[in-house]
């Protein structure tokens, strides 16, 4: 067992060597090397530690992936046997593995009705570029090559490729960058909680479910139905700001794609694998896509692996094109991520996990209510599933935000972290999404944490 100075001296010896060679995503480098990465050297459960023997409580499951947990051996021995046993072979040359082609049928058992094909990538990111490819490559089959244009929604994430990126609705995404690419359009997302400071008064979820959908019909007759490919869009928005369609909302948008011949590509990257309670956010909510991208908890996040999975429509159009189809990655359908993934999903349903996050999840937002029963500063608390939000603005009676959002939410987020809690703030909105194997007990030391964060927060704002 090391002592404490020695722990101390290794993770500034990290430190350095992280700060002289290794740029972060998504974050400040000058900013981050000045205050030092927290190095995390292991994780069990919904448990992570760091180099200086802190244990922390993952309220995200790393990046929205960690199904299973942390230390699942069954994942770890599937992942060595494939290692030993075909540890790369590709499927360019007419070739293909075992492992690839159990997930690809286990998949199939597990998707929306009509999605029997399925396509590999690496990433979420890689798997909606893909789908977009394959969305023009289905109108130009089909002779329609004027359709070209690919709406999304103000509050979404896809992910970071060029074309990931420009469908994203998080415009500080694209000036570094120079996006978005021409050809990506906006509509806007169902966000009922920003309603009222968006001027849209006391208006009920679900006049304003219609409502954005309205709005979202008058955008594609002002571009042309005819020159529009597809509508890309998350079940629930989440990197956005875990943002819940009202239950009008998912209704009235498929009316509209249908009557325009618009396709609907749902990205389950993080809806997906039992996340709200269902396989996929496509049954939670009652959605056909005729695409669908998903990665994250496809592997719990123990590989690299993403899938794009075709409906019937796209399915048979691609697959009876009788040309090549140009396109694919060296490591997709990669055999030791694919084995991971099968053995995922093969635990995932043999231990009924799934139908756990109907109760626990349900758990986890009545906890989280009656922790902060009256907190000043909480204007909302949403969820689905194993997906929490909590909203902080000024007065928790009114449904207007802080000036300067997410100040509020960094000061929370760092209380959190700082007490052993990873929960994200996204503008002023806390978020969490924990394995779906956390227990009725660790809930209750999550939202405790949480609590304690959020009335220390409201403290320090004046508002308690
Ligand atoms: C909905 C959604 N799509 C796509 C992505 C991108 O996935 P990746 O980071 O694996 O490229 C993410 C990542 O958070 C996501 O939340």
């Amino acid at each position: 067992m090391s002592n404490p100075s020695s722990l101390h001296n290794q993770t500034q010896q990290w430190r350095a060597l992280d700060a002289a060679h290794h740029i972060h995503p998504f974050s400040d480098t000058a900013a981050l090397n000045k205050e030092g990465v927290r190095v995390i050297t292991r994780a069990d459960g919904v448990y992570l530690w760091d180099s200086e023997g802190h244990k922390i409580l993952d309220g995200m499951s790393g990046l929205w992936c960690v199904q299973l947990g942390y230390g699942n051996k069954e994942l770890a021995e599937a992942g060595y046997e494939a290692l030993k046993t075909l540890p790369y072979y590709n499927h360019f040359f007419k070739t293909s593995n075992p492992y690839t082609i159990e997930l690809a049928a286990k998949l199939a058992s597990v998707l929306p009705d009509g999605h029997e094909r399925v396509l590999f990538a690496n990433s979420g990111s890689e798997a909606n570029d893909s789908a977009l490819k394959l969305i023009r490559y289905y109108w130009n089959l089909k002779g329609k090559p004027e359709k070209k244009i690919h709406l999304s929604r103000d509050y979404a994430y896809h992910g970071v490729t060029f074309a990931a990126a420009s469908l994203s609705g998080l415009t500080p995404m694209h000036p570094q960058f120079d996006l978005p690419l021409p050809g990506f359009e906006k509509v806007p997302g169902p966000y009922w909680f920003g309603a009222k400071a968006a001027g849209h008064g006391d208006i009920d979820a679900d006049e304003f479910g219609e409502l954005i959908a309205k709005k979202m019909e008058e955008r594609i007759v002002e571009i042309g139905p005819d020159r529009i490919a597809s509508f890309s869009a998350e079940p629930v928005q989440g990197a956005g700001g875990l943002i819940f369609p009202p239950e009008s909302y998912w209704p009235a948008v498929q009316k509209i794609c249908r009557k325009y011949d618009i396709l609907v590509h749902l990205d389950e990257v993080i809806t997906g694998f039992g996340r709200v309670g269902e396989w996929f956010g496509a049954q939670a909510y009652k959605i056909a896509p005729d695409i669908m991208t998903m990665a994250k908890g496809l592997s719990s996040g123990y590989q690299p692996i993403s899938a794009i999975s075709l409906g019937s429509r796209m399915g048979e159009a691609i697959s009876n094109s009788n040309e090549e189809l140009v396109h694919g990655y060296t490591y997709s359908g990669h055999p030791v991520a694919s084995a991971v993934a099968l053995k995922n999903l093969e635990v995932m349903e043999r231990d009924g996990l799934v139908a756990r996050v109907n109760s626990i999840g349900p758990y986890l937002q009545r906890s989280m209510r009656e922790a902060l029963a009256g907190n000043p500063i909480v204007g909302e608390i949403r969820g689905k599933g194993l997906l929490c939000a909590i909203e902080l603005v000024p007065d928790g009676k009114e449904r207007a935000f802080f000036p300067d959002p997410g100040n509020v939410g960094t000061h929370c987020r760092n209380y959190c972290f700082n007490s052993g809690l990873i929960m994200r703030a996204i503008r002023d909105t806390m978020v969490c999404a924990p394995p779906l194997t956390i227990t009725e007990a660790e809930v209750d030391e999550l939202v405790a944490k949480a609590k304690d964060a959020i009335d220390r927060t409201a403290k320090d704002f004046g508002k308690a």
